[in-house]
């Protein structure tokens, strides 16, 4: 009997990270798998499921401009629960700590179906930053049955709250997956935007779209790189605008006139690795760009106060530099003009992210799950 799994998706991170288990459980005959896309996200969705050639079977296309955190988490909620519903799913998965994560996750606990939660156990223990994704984690690791962990630390802070060890597994996590397939099989290509850069010319490329940096945070960012751009003249920044109107309103009003500034849209997945590979340094408050730039060995300032991702320093070519003017100013030029402190940043990364088989251990813990269960699941957990 084909067990049915319910993998939800709603913004760009999840559909990277989700994709390889999806394709990895589509592999495997004794599943049977339904795409569940909120539309959390609307074209930054579908642009990086498209180029994994995956097609959401439903799509509850959510979005609204400037959405609220209100209208995503009650329609993600209530439209999940009518999915589930009709689908009778065995388990369903999640990734991450976006509102779609939490959403999905709680109306698949309002009908006891077990919940898989892929990159649990993240935690900054600060529940404002990031805001709301901590929260969102914390809840959705509360209400899972399995956590797919993708590193021991995680799998600490998951001990730490007094979560059944037999249920944790340390996986890796799945974006090292999507990107080592991206990098071997070389896809991708540099945007146009950049075709009249000599290859020489150093690149910082940029990402900023946090809800707690909206307003002056993300206004400091902007002054720290006019800043820089004034102190190092041959250096160009390239801008790949979240569609946020929120982000991109700002960083447009107060860099838009630069020369050296280039702004693309969002860029196609295996074109943003090529602009990652061909960055000098990226300043970014993603959280799967500080893991992917470990992989890629490029440092990567972290422009956040907090991170969950501590191995992306400790191990990684992460430094943490906030959102304060002064501090991204000072470390983005001292790896400009110091080699040796850029290669000693470099230089120590061990990718602490995984090895790229994350989704196939995910895989056999779902089949161990289902065939020979070792641990007793009675509810509540
Ligand atoms: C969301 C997640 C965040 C994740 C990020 C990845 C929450 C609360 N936030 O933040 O954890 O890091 O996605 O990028 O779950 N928009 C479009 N088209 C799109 C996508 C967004 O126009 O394809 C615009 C819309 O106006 C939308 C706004 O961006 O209302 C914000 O989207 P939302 O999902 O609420 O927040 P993000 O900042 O994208
Ligand atoms: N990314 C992309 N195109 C872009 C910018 C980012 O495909 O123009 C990818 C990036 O490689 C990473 C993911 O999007 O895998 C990160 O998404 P985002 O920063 O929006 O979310 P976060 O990781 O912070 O949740």
């Amino acid at each position: 009997m084909s067990r049915k799994i319910v993998c939800v998706v709603g913004t760009r991170p999840e559909a990277i990270k989700m994709a390889p288990v999806i394709l990895e459980l589509r592999n495997n005959k004794e599943y049977n798998i339904l795409v569940l896309a909120t539309g959390q996200h609307s074209d930054m969705l579908d642009q990086a499921l498209s180029f994994f050639d995956i097609k959401a079977d439903v799509n509850l296309h959510i979005m609204k401009d400037r959405q609220t955190l209100d209208h995503i988490t009650s329609l993600v909620l209530t439209g999940t629960g009518k999915v589930f519903d009709k689908e009778h799913p065995d388990m369903v998965l999640v990734h991450g700590d976006t509102t779609t994560t939490l959403g999905a996750t709680l109306s698949a606990f309002y009908r006891k179906i077990p919940v898989g939660h892929i990159e649990a156990g993240l935690r900054s223990w600060n529940l404002d930053q990031p805001f709301p994704e901590e929260a969102n984690r914390v809840i959705t690791d509360r209400l899972s049955t399995l956590w797919f962990a993708p590193t021991q630390g995680a799998k600490q802070n998951l001990l730490q709250e007094g979560a059944d060890e037999n249920r944790i597994f340390v996986t890796g996590n799945t974006v090292i997956d999507s990107l080592s397939r991206t990098v071997e099989q070389h896809k991708g290509s540099l945007p146009e935007e950049l075709s009249g850069l000599q290859q020489e010319v150093p690149l910082i490329l940029v990402t900023a779209h946090r809800r707690e940096s909206w307003g002056q945070p993300l206004v400091n960012i902007c002054e720290a790189l006019s800043e820089i751009l004034a102190s190092v003249p041959e250096i160009y920044v390239l801008i790949p605008l979240h569609k946020n109107p929120t982000v991109r309103d700002v960083i447009r009003k107060h860099l838009g006139q630069h020369e050296r500034v280039i702004f693309t849209e969002p860029l196609e997945y295996p074109d943003f690795v090529q602009v990652m590979n061909r960055s000098y340094i990226i300043l970014s408050d993603s959280g799967g760009v500080q893991e992917e730039a470990s992989f890629l060995r490029k440092p990567v300032l972290i422009m956040r106060n907090l991170s969950e991702r501590p191995e992306a320093i400790h191990s990684g070519t992460g430094v943490l530099v906030g959102t304060n003017k002064d501090r991204i100013v000072t470390e983005t030029l001292r790896l400009l003009s110091s080699r040796k402190d850029y290669d000693k940043l470099v230089g120590k990364s061990n990718n602490p992210f995984g090895d790229g088989k994350a989704s196939q251990r995910i895989l056999k813990y779902i089949d161990d799950f289902f065939k020979k269960r070792k641990y007793s699941l009675k509810y509540p957990l």
